[in-house]
């Protein structure tokens, strides 16, 4: 692996060596052990977009492991806001940083960064993908059902870049996946043509109750993600019936656990309810971003 910009191209292995490190150094940092694979290496995070979780579990995340973190706020600060070329401001970071975290909305600009920075670049969002944080879910998952091969995952919402990043994530470790998007909010196209190859084991249907009947897993996430706010009207009408509620769950099996990514819009994708019932996976779900990163970091700058 020479840089994380998706999940597609991963194998099975892979990412199972990704959470096996994981697992591992969550387990060492609650022995107050952080292994140092990061000391004298210095990684920018570079954010054109709003984030919490992203932005202060990666800056943890590399000062526990030894190394130095730099915010840059691609959206309102660095000269690439200004019009520099993402080809200039990635041969200069390239030349200053040992990798680069990128927040960003095309895909394309991520993989332009990646082109030319010469040093590993990782996905800190796109609008294709999130795969850190599906990561985070999968190992979530994992420690809660004791297995991922065989499971039985439900999404509901839009078909963004979540929902693109679970499809390939679960198919990929040998789950089941029912996606119920509403008509015109379908996952990309070439998602879709990746997930034929698994046959029954993945389904895109309209009807959320058929994503929620008898989920080991159900995942949701925002109607109206960053950058889409003058649709929030329009995306509330269309998304209308997709609400993760008690009554959908009562559809899941008895112990299916919940996923959110968080941030949540109560009583729009989820309700008030089901989230603090499902508070455990859905917290221990936002620290995992903490562990995944950091064994992320440790594959491609320390060679783990
Ligand atoms: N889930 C997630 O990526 O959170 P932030 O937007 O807060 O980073």
């Amino acid at each position: 692996m020479k840089h994380l910009l998706k999940l597609s191209g991963l194998s099975a292995e892979e990412i199972g060596h990704i959470l096996d490190v994981a697992a591992e150094f969550k387990r060492l940092h609650r022995q107050g052990i952080d292994p140092q694979d990061l000391r004298g290496k210095a990684v920018a995070l570079l954010f054109g977009k709003n984030s919490t979780r992203t932005r202060t579990s990666l800056e943890v995340g590399i000062h526990q492991m030894g190394g130095l973190g730099t915010y840059l706020n691609a959206g309102t600060e660095l000269q690439i806001a200004r019009g520099e070329p993402i080809q200039d401001t990635a041969r200069v970071l390239g030349r200053y940083y040992d990798a680069i975290v990128y927040r960003t909305f095309k895909q394309s600009d991520l993989e332009a960064l990646a082109h030319w920075s010469g040093v590993p670049v990782i996905s800190g969002m796109t609008d294709y993908a999130h795969p850190l944080q599906v990561l985070a879910d999968l190992l979530t998952v994992r420690e809660y059902k004791g297995r991922l091969e065989g499971l039985r995952a439900g999404f509901v919402g839009d078909g963004y870049n979540m929902a693109n990043s679970l499809i390939v994530g679960c198919l990929t470790m040998g789950m089941t996946l029912v996606a119920a998007c509403p008509k015109g909010y379908r996952p990309a196209a070439d998602v879709l043509f990746f997930a034929k190859q698994f046959g029954d084991r993945f389904r895109l249907v309209t009807d959320p109750d058929e994503a929620a009947r008898d989920a080991d897993v159900l995942f949701t996430d925002v109607w109206t993600s960053m950058g889409m706010e003058r649709e929030t009207e329009r995306r509330r009408r269309d998304f209308a019936g997709y609400t993760l509620d008690s009554a959908r769950m009562a559809l899941a099996k008895p112990d299916c656990l919940v996923q959110h990514p968080l941030p949540a819009h109560r009583g729009e994708e989820i309700a008030e309810d089901v989230l603090e019932a499902h508070a455990a996976e859905i917290f221990d779900e936002a620290e995992n971003r903490l562990h995944v990163e950091k064994a992320v970091l440790a594959i491609l700058l320390a060679g783990r």
